[in-house]
This record gives C-alpha cells, sequence and structure tokens, in this order.
C-alpha cells in the first residue's frame, strides 16, 4: 500500500517510519525544507528513542522516502494521512485547524484513483467532515473518504505505544474505507489489537475524552496529595489501594508538579472550547485544567517553605526540566512556571537536564546557569529540586551529594526517593503527598 504522511513532527514521523516497518510504501511529506533536508541526510529532529534506527531500517528498505513534493506523492497514494500541528490557537484554546485545511485543500487537488483521507492529527469534532466539504469543493470528481485515525502515542514511548496498541480508533464512513484502513493496520493482527470501529465524530471525540479523562486521574491524585500531606496520609500507598480496583487502575495516579506535554494542556482546554461551543458543560475538565495550574503554584510555595520561608539569595540546583524523561519536549513542562517563580523571589538557579537544555534555554530566564553535570549543578547549591524523573537523577550518590551542596535540602517533585533514606543520609526531605 501507497501511504504519504502530511507533517514529519512527533506523530508523523514516528507513524510514518511504523507504517513504513508494517511493509507499506510511506512518504513523509513537510513544507519544512530544512526537516526535510535533515531527514533526507539521515538526522532526525525530534528526540525519540529508536527512532533513528527504525527511520534508517525503514529507508534502507526503501520502503520510507522523505519529499517536498506533495503532488506527486499524492497521486500514487492509497492513503493520505494529515498528522500536521494542531497547536492551540492564542487567547481562546480552540484548536488551529488553518494547517490540517491547507493540506486538505492542497491534497484534493493532486488525487488520482480511490484514496483515503486520514486524520491522524488530534481535531475537534467535526474536522473530518470539514475536510471532506473542502475536498469536495476543491475537487468535485475525487473518488475518496475521509476518516479519522487518532494516535495514543506518549513522547518517550511512541514506537511501542505505536506497535503495541492498546487499541487502534477507526472512525469511517465507507466499507472501501474501513477495509483500506484494516488492510494497513493488519500486522497488528499478529497481537490481535483491537481495532476499534466508529463514525468520525466518535473517533475524534475518543481522542480528547481519553487525554482529558488521563488529566483527570493526574489532577485528582495531585489534590488528593494536598490532603495527604495534612492528614499524614502516603499518596503512593493510596495511589496503590485504589489502583487495585480493577475499576480504577493503577496507571496516571503518580501524584507530581502537574501534567505538561504537547497534548494533555492543549486538549483538555481544546475539549472545553467544543462543549462551550456546542453548548455543554465542561465542569470537570475546567476544573481539572485550574487543579493543575495550583499544583504548580503549591510546588512553589512547597521549595520556599523547605528553604526556611524564602528563596531569595539562595542556590537551588534544578534536575530535569523537560515535561517529562526521554523526551527532549519542554512544552507546558512545570519547571516554566516553577524557575521563573523561583528566580523572580532572587533565587540563583542552576538547571540540568539530559535531553533537554537546548529546548528549554530560549523559554527561561536568561540568569539561569546550565550545567553540563549533576555535580556542576549540586555544587555549593542550598537545595536540590528533582523536577523530572530522568533515570541519571534516580540513583544519586547521596554521600557525595551532601559533600557537594552547601545546605542539605532535597525536594522530590516526583517522590522517587524515599523520606528514611534520605534523612538518615542527612537531607532535610520533603516531597509530594507523603
Ligand atoms: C499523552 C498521552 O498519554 C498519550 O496517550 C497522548 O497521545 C499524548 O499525550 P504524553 O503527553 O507524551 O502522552 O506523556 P504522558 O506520559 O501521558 O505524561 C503527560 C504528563 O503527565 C507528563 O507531564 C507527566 O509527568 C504527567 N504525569 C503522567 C503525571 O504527573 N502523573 C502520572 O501518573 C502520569
Amino acid at each position: 500500500m501507497n501511504v504519504v504522511m502530511i507533517g514529519s513532527g512527533y506523530v508523523g514521523l514516528v507513524s510514518g517510519a511504523c507504517f513504513a516497518e508494517f511493509g507499506a510504501n510511506v512518504t513523509c511529506v513537510d513544507k519544512d525544507e530544512s526537516k526535510i533536508n535533515a531527514l533526507l541526510n539521515g538526522e532526525i529532529p525530534i528526540y525519540e528513542p529508536g527512532l533513528d534506527e527504525l527511520v534508517a531500517r525503514g529507508v534502507a528498505a526503501n520502503k520510507l522516502s522523505f519529499s517536498l513534493d506533495l503532488e506527486q506523492a499524492v497521486g500514487e497514494a492509497d492513503l493520505v494521512f494529515i498528522a500536521v500541528g494542531t497547536p492551540t490557537r492564542r487567547g481562546d484554546g480552540h484548536a488551529d485547524l488553518q494547517y490540517v485545511y491547507a493540506a486538505a485543500e492542497e491534497v484534493a487537488t493532486y488525487l488520482k484513483g480511490y484514496t483515503v483521507i486520514v486524520d491522524k492529527s488530534t481535531v475537534p469534532v467535526g474536522t473530518a467532515r470539514q475536510v471532506s466539504r473542502l475536498v469536495s469543493a476543491a475537487n468535485p470528481d475525487a473518488d475518496y473518504d475521509v476518516a479519522s485515525n487518532p494516535e495514543f502515542l506518549r513522547e518517550g514511548s511512541a514506537i511501542d505505544d505505536f506497535m503495541r496498541p492498546d487499541r487502534v480508533v477507526l472512525g469511517v464512513e465507507s466499507e472501501r474505507a474501513e477495509a483500506s484502513l484494516r488492510e494497513l493496520y493488519r500486522p497488528l493482527n499478529l497481537i490481535e489489537a483491537p481495532i476499534h470501529v466508529t463514525n468520525l465524530e466518535s473517533a475524534e471525540l475518543i481522542k480528547y475524552a481519553s487525554n482529558a479523562f488521563l488529566a483527570t486521574k493526574i489532577s485528582f491524585i495531585n489534590e488528593i496529595s494536598q490532603l495527604c500531606e495534612k492528614v499524614g496520609a502516603d499518596v503512593h500507598s493510596i495511589a496503590k489501594g485504589m489502583g487495585l480496583d480493577g475499576r480504577i487502575g493503577k496507571k496516571f495516579l503518580h501524584a507530581g508538579p502537574g501534567y505538561g506535554g504537547s497534548c494533555f494542556p492543549k486538549d483538555t482546554l481544546a475539549l472545553i472550547r467544543i462543549a462551550q461551543e456546542h453548548g455543554c458543560s465542561s465542569r470537570i475538565v475546567e476544573s481539572v485544567v485550574e487543579v493543575n495550574a495550583s499544583q504548580k503554584a503549591r510546588m512553589v510555595s512547597k521549595i520556599r517553605e523547605a528553604l526556611g520561608g524564602s528563596e531569595a539569595d539562595k542556590t537551588i540546583a534544578v534536575l530535569g526540566l523537560t515535561f517529562k524523561p526521554e523526551t527532549d519536549d519542554m512544552r507546558d513542562s512545570p519547571a516554566l512556571a516553577i524557575l521563573p517563580a523561583l528566580a523572580d523571589k532572587g533565587a540563583v538557579i542552576n538547571a540540568h537536564d539530559p535531553e533537554g537544555v537546548k529546548e528549554a534555554k530560549p523559554l527561561l530566564p536568561t540568569t539561569i546557569n546550565y550545567c553540563d553535570s549533576i555535580d556542576e549543578a549540586v555544587k555549593s547549591a542550598d537545595a536540590v529540586v528533582l523536577m523530572t524523573e530522568w533515570n541519571q537523577y534516580r540513583g544519586l550518590d547521596l554521600a557525595r551529594l551532601k559533600e557537594t551542596m552547601n545546605g542539605n535540602v532535597f525536594v522530590d517533585l516526583r517522590n522517587v526517593y524515599e523520606k528514611g533514606m534520605m534523612e538518615e543520609a542527612g537531607f532535610e526531605y520533603c516531597c509530594v503527598g507523603r
């Protein structure tokens, strides 16, 4: 099968490389010439574990190629995936669909033979129908169907999430489109991955509802963590006790500094807007967004308290900047809210991150020092703040850390360490909800 992937970002590049692994002939197209040239030179513009090998394998097998020429690629395609960005529109929280619609209109004029045009990007309910209207207007004779095939990839484990999905969601309007997509995903039959077939609107809403629900679990446990601190309960134990109930499930109940990333913040806002547009309430998701913002603010107070009430003129070593480990992505990372608040009050910040410094620098105050090693960051620090649970921070040499630091405050925003062990090592240890 010939597949065109429009958009070579996180979703487009991972999906395209995985479809090539499934045996399809995939052409990844992007408007950004520098991105395409980098990919043609075998450079991967994003940090995603295993993606460089997967792309190299697809290119070597002549199954994966990169091009700026959409016309030629679409003319031969059985399926054209739209995997362009749908960023939050400035100011009003709507998903910005200009790139999706522009892609659809351009594709329409190049269609030859029956083609399925598939929304891979996370798009508001009704977008696939709008894409269909645009395509028919641009090319009334085109023989095509639209479909919605949302992705559930987590950054840092995107390839595994694609190759071993909990489910594949197909929003289709015709047997032909369903047959074409089932054929493309046939290799997943081997692992009996459930294919959930539904209509366009349901497929689009499944994506938003899933992300909003996952964000809800996180804000829920983050709010409970505040109560845990007051009553002397342990939020890890609460999460474990809750998660053993099959109806709740143990995942996404880790208390922390709040969720970030390119999806939860964007998709929760978009879902609220979609509900508003259709005259529906979305009080739960609105609260999820509010709780997340206040959790980040609560972390600033926690750090201030741990420093005896003021961070002014204190040196704070921050371990981790990205919104989660195994990515270089800084979008909506809690660090972007927490570090400026500390710097504003006169804290001196030494920041370290295995992958995120390049992305982080333009987004954070210029007064922040970026350190190449953990030792350099913690040297003469009054406090250490563990912001992102990279593996590099999970096995710190506590004796050496204590010796290198000036003070002995350790604020663990990801609950990686145990209080007893830290106090034995001479630290004043605080964390989230324990
Ligand atoms: C998420 C969804 O998981 C994925 O299905 C969707 O396709 C894209 O958005 P991603 O944003 O890459 O994936 O990362 P994820 O692992 O879900 O974490 C999102 C945020 O929630 C991170 O900031 C993480 O630190 C935080 N988180 C996650 C918690 O605070 N607690 C948890 O228990 C889990």
